[in-house]
């Protein structure tokens, strides 16, 4: 029988400089913000008084988010059990967070549905990119972690989930809400928090790319699977924001469709370029990546 071996009482101790323990003392100070502290009283007063066309627009973006945040609560445990059984201590303790940040994410657009009183289906949202993307691919992809935690299957879990998800859907979407409310003072509860939770979002796109540089660096043929993987997903996210403009090319709020999906293309490329940075680094760099250079803010 293969006996454990415990590491915070070996002279290694535990890595306190390495960049997932860096993200871990992050969160610990900037994720513990309480969604039942966020006053929604005026966001219930504007939405009272919003033009239909544009409480649409609103609504499909939180159903959408709230389904995703959903989704990644519910898919990330086998991320965090892979990494868990190869022992990288300071990595799990930084994704304890994690999830737990998913959850909040995931009560905080609940909470505002219900203040707002958008207590219906909301799933008629979801299109059939958004399906695609968060019925299918999201689930599978964490799922085969379960039976393969391979380089390859830990590779292919963070592009989707952590490159693709969060680092162009998620971000994309933070800039809709952003450019629908911001400029009006409009809905400042559900702001605030969008807010907050792009903070925590930062932490966990961090983690990734910190973890994708490592597998890299481990595995270089894996750069190339990463690359690839990202350019076969990139056409669904600008579906998903064709779909979102619903054939027009300008929506309620003036925002246009060619600047959104000029955004995804600007995220889509940092992420890429951060990636590329891996090829070629050592390992003892890659953990002591500072938070920066890896896009935590
Ligand atoms: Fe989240
Ligand atoms: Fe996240």
């Amino acid at each position: 029988m293969e006996q454990r071996k415990i590491i915070t009482t070996s002279e290694r101790g535990l890595q306190e400089e390495s960049l997932p323990f860096r993200l871990y003392q992050k969160a610990k100070k900037f994720g513990v913000w309480n969604p039942t502290d966020i006053d929604f009283s005026q966001d219930v007063e504007h939405w009272a008084i919003l033009p239909e066309e544009k409480k649409g627009e609103i609504l499909r973006l939180i159903s959408q988010f709230q389904a995703g945040e959903e989704a990644v609560t519910l898919d990330l445990l086998p991320l965090i059990m892979a990494i868990a059984k190869e022992g990288r201590l300071e990595e799990e303790m930084y994704l304890t967070t994690f999830l737990f940040e998913e959850a909040k994410h995931t009560e905080f657009f609940r909470l505002v549905l219900n203040a707002i009183g958008e207590k219906g289906d909301l799933s008629v949202h979801h299109t059939d990119t958004y399906k695609k993307i968060f019925y299918e691919i999201l689930p599978e992809t964490m799922n085969r972690l379960m039976t393969d935690q391979s380089p390859e299957a830990i590779a292919e879990a963070s592009t989707v989930y952590n490159m693709f998800v969060e680092g162009v859907l998620a971000e994309s979407g933070y800039y809709s809400f952003y450019r629908s409310l911001e400029a009006g003072g409009l809905m400042p509860g559900l702001l605030k928090g969008v807010g907050l939770l792009k903070r925590d979002e930062s932490r966990h796109i961090g983690y990734g790319t910190f973890l994708l540089q490592r597998l890299i660096c481990e595995h270089p043929h894996l750069y190339d699977q990463v690359s690839n993987r990202m350019n076969e997903l990139l056409p669904l996210a600008f579906m998903l924001n064709r779909e979102g403009f619903k054939g027009q090319e300008v929506n309620s709020s003036g925002a246009t469709l060619e600047d959104s999906m000029q955004f995804t293309q600007k995220q889509f490329n940092a992420r890429m370029e951060v990636l590329s940075r891996a090829k070629g680094r050592k390992i003892e760099e890659i953990y002591k990546l500072s938070e920066s250079e890896v896009g935590v803010i």
